[in-house]
């Protein structure tokens, strides 16, 4: 069975973001964004509000979805500090050898620890070594400049110390442009061995297919834009045939903009009601309970106006951006800029509600 897992983004795959896809569909398990290690961060214990599926005792009994951390460093010898502050029964960290960003490689981490073999095998063994047994997976893509080192920097993976390896399917140098070179994510899964898991374009149950067909020795897939696009691409992906109306996408994107206005980093406790009331609908999710889901977080929000009245021009902002990857799925209405350009979220499902749109 191939796993299709909800991939990391960072700025988008928060915990309120994690938690919407896995009412909508399921993700054979989810990631977090990169956590950044630096030299004092996080110094005494890991952030509870990055991944409070795990580190928030409240919330581990309610979590009905499987996440995975994603950490970021230049430095290997951090991960000694973050050994100790994970829970112990944290199976595995995933360590991000991909981020493109100039902020991110002119400081050592992500994609540019790609640059040479030698720095690349002597980053990962070190990595390795703070861990007992396989606790860590990595993340990489095809290169920095070119693809031209990839095979060796596969082939220097040390598959026994490694729970799995994921390949974005670009070089940095080309950042999200073009597509992902599934050729390259087939190499890495005859030469490396150890779980593979591939990377890239991936929006559709025919796309993963075609893909599979290039690299048909993956274990799995990590889909990201194509989750924000359709937030119900795991059910497509695992074999239902799956059509979401217009209407139906609408009530999924309010509810998306209400637990992200809930969402509060500084007391992710308050958090708690949000979970407790999405089991119903999670145990029945037609398109009553969703339509009662709704409403019940519009009345937390306005019992807790305070801090999410803090929260509206955020979630306004973050509900426009599903917003924009979510209205490619429906004809050309959908595409008009009007719910793009509104003021406030009432304005926003105003103008949504306007578009007559088929489905
Ligand atoms: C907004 C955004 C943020 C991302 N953040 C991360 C990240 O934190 N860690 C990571 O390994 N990859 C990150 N990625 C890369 C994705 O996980 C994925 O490998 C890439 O987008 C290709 O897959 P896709 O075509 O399914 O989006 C990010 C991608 C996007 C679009």
């Amino acid at each position: 069975m191939i796993e299709t897992i909800l991939g990391p983004m960072e700025g988008v795959s928060d915990f309120p973001f994690r938690m919407w896809v896995n009412l909508i569909s399921k993700p054979t398990s989810s990631y977090t964004p990169f956590l950044r290690l630096t030299e004092s961060f996080p110094h005494n214990e890991l952030p509870s509000e990055f991944w409070p599926e795990v580190l928030i005792p409240s919330f581990t009994d309610l979590v009905w979805w499987q996440t995975h951390l994603q950490v970021m460093t230049p430095d290997p010898s951090f991960l000694a500090r973050l050994r100790k502050q994970l829970p112990e029964d944290a199976d595995s960290v995933d360590m991000n050898c991909g981020c493109p960003s100039k902020m991110v490689t002119g400081k050592g981490s992500g994609s540019s620890l790609l640059k040479t073999v030698e720095g690349f095998k002597s980053f990962v063994e070190e990595c390795v070594s703070h861990f007992d047994g396989p606790k860590m997976s990595l993340k990489m893509r095809t290169g920095f400049h070119d693809e031209s080192l990839f095979e060796e920097l596969v082939s220097c993976l040390p598959a026994d110390s490694l729970k799995h390896l994921t390949v974005h399917g670009r070089t940095r140098e080309q950042k999200y442009s073009g597509y992902a070179d599934w050729n390259m994510i087939d190499r890495a899964s005859r030469i490396f061995k150890g779980k593979v898991f591939g990377s890239g374009d991936i929006v559709s149950q025919s796309m993963m297919e075609d893909r599979l067909k290039t690299a048909p020795k993956l274990s799995g897939v990590f889909i990201a834009r194509g989750a924000i696009q359709k937030p119900w691409i795991f059910s497509e992906l695992q074999g239902s045939k799956v059509e979401v109306s217009y209407e139906l996408a609408l009530i999924y994107l309010e509810v998306f903009h209400w637990l992200t206005r809930l969402w509060n980093d500084a007391n992710p406790e308050g958090f708690l009601p949000c979970l407790l009331d999405a089991a119903s609908l999670k145990s029945n999710p037609t398109l009553d309970s969703w339509l009662l889901y709704r409403e019940k977080l519009e009345a937390l929000a306005k019992i807790n106006a305070v801090y999410t009245d803090r929260n509206t021009r955020r979630s306004l902002a973050r509900t426009k951006m599903i917003w924009s990857y979510m209205r490619t799925n429906w004809n050309s209405t959908s595409m008009a800029p009007e719910p793009l350009r509104a003021n406030t979220f009432e304005d926003m499902i105003g103008e949504l509600k306007k578009l007559k749109t088929e489905s």
